[in-house]
């Protein structure tokens, strides 16, 4: 009898553990980088913040380095909902929310401090609200870094330095306009493919913030650097609607709460890689032009401005240049 007794007990303890085993959901956060960059800081530090909240109902399994696609495909598996989080750079947004354009635009940013206070402000949730009507759900814009840009060919102090070079951008029209703009020939390709193509010379070079070449060992492949600085690159958490719809309020609450730690852990490296990229691109032979002429570029840049504002306006363009 004893036994017996003890025998159930024993059972239904193991019924509880694997129903709660088999009650725990595994959210996928996917990104298109190295698990080492600023989103993989982000991608870990919001599994942790949803598995704290939920006192383990869910977890998470990150998903970096394109291993579900580059960022486009991973947007559109967001909307079928194949993959549930996604972490990634406001480049191929504006193909499905064109209002987004405006924070794709040239030296549009003055610092980090600026896009930060921007995107956590007023302007940051409009557009957060317009992409959460566009079949997406915006949690928290986060962070990518200004982007600087790579080359095998020449060091690039001013507009004549780019001519003819082939450039890899990201499929966003503001920017590929402002390369050809600037004398370059946009190539835009997903990031995955990025590096074979720099390997291959299929493009000579590529532009990314300093925690992606930094992330992604650009210096084995490419040459020099100069700190352009041409455009700041926003990130977003983003998720897919067909999750968000089947959770309860109080879930949607821990997702939200999540992608804030997400935010706070990827601008915490993004800021180390700031401090400390440029020493370690020059320690794996990168020669570093820190000397640029941006107010050349900008210039030149400018008619890139009319694809967002032929549209939208300059309303919001005004509003974010006023944010101090
Ligand atoms: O260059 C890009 O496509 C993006 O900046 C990257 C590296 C995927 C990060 O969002």
């Amino acid at each position: 009898m004893f036994h017996f007794r003890n025998l159930m007990i024993a059972a239904s303890a193991l019924a509880l553990t694997a129903g709660a085993a088999q009650a725990q959901e595994v959210i996928t956060v996917a990104h298109a980088i190295s698990a080492q960059s600023h989103y993989g800081a982000g991608a870990r530090a919001f599994i942790a913040k949803l598995e704290e909240l939920s006192g383990g109902k869910y977890t998470g399994k990150e998903a970096p380095a394109g291993t579900l696609g580059g960022e486009r495909d991973m947007i559109e598996g967001l909307q079928i909902g194949s993959i549930d989080v996604v972490i990634t750079s406001s480049g191929p947004l504006g193909n499905f929310v064109p209002e987004v354009y405006a924070l794709d635009l040239p030296f549009l940013f003055r610092d980090y401090a600026h896009a930060r206070k921007t995107l956590d402000g007023e302007v940051g949730q409009e557009l957060l609200a317009k992409i959460s009507e566009n079949n997406l759900v915006g949690l928290a814009w986060s962070e990518n870094g200004f982007r600087h840009i790579t080359n095998s060919k020449n060091a690039i102090a001013g507009p004549d330095d780019l001519k003819g070079l082939k450039v890899r951008t990201m499929e966003n029209k503001v920017h590929m306009k402002a390369f050809t703009d600037m004398g370059a020939a946009p190539t835009p390709m997903a990031f995955p493919e990025v590096f074979a193509a720099l390997q291959q010379g299929v493009v000579d070079g590529q532009e990314n913030p300093i925690p992606v070449i930094t992330a992604s060992k650009f210096w084995e492949v490419q040459k020099h650097i100069s700190l352009t600085g041409h455009v700041y690159s926003p990130a977003i958490v983003l998720a897919s609607p067909i999750r968000m719809d089947a959770l309860s309020e109080e879930e949607r609450g821990w997702f939200m709460e999540a992608a804030k730690a997400s935010v706070a852990a990827t601008r915490a490296e993004v800021d180390k890689q700031e401090r400390e990229g440029v020493q370690l691109m020059k320690d794996n032979g990168m020669e570093v032009t820190m000397t640029v002429d941006k107010e050349a570029f900008a210039k030149i840049a400018e008619p890139s401005y009319e694809i967002y504002t032929s549209q939208y306006g300059p309303e919001m363009i005004e509003r974010i240049r006023a944010v101090q």
